[in-house]
């Protein structure tokens, strides 16, 4: 059952090419965007977008967030620095599925140098419309222990 109605989306240089295809898609298919993302012509600094992403997902300004650069690496470590988040990466489509099942994955990092923007797009509706196996949540405790342990200081 397909509950997540908006999704914030960001990008930087590297997927400007891609954006307005990958957004006019996920709007075709019924979601509600929440851009954030890079629209200029030079470079810029991926963690800039990763965080903006981050923060409307922990806000519950959308329920679920995209981020595209080039490999899907650095928005990956970026939006994983934000407390309370889960950005898992993403190179295909059994990857797309199980960072949803298994890792409940609030944010999806893709590389838009390593696939074609559709395959990008399949990749995000199939996250998008897979469920978290409840089998998996005491390893997703387990990680929010490991950050809520960090935090002591
Ligand atoms: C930008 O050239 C590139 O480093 C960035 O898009 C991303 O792939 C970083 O991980």
């Amino acid at each position: 059952m397909k509950t997540i109605k908006k999704v914030a989306f960001g990008n930087d240089h590297a997927a400007a090419e891609v954006r307005n295809t990958v957004k006019e898609y996920l709007i075709s298919i019924g979601y509600e965007i929440e851009d954030f993302g890079y629209e200029g012509n030079g470079n810029c600094d991926y963690p800039d977008y990763a965080v903006k992403v981050a923060d409307a997902v922990l806000h519950g300004k959308a329920e679920k967030g995209v981020l595209i650069c080039g490999t899907g690496i650095g928005m990956c470590i970026a939006a994983n620095k934000v407390k309370g988040i889960i950005a898992a990466p993403c190179w295909d489509e059994d990857t797309a599925v199980l960072a949803a099942q298994h890792n409940r994955a609030d944010i999806l990092c893709l590389g838009s140098r390593k696939a074609t923007v559709s395959e990008l797009c399949r990749r995000i509706k199939i996250w998008l419309e897979t469920s978290f196996e409840a089998r998996h949540e005491k390893r997703i405790i387990k990680i929010k222990e490991i950050e809520k342990a960090q935090c002591k200081a």
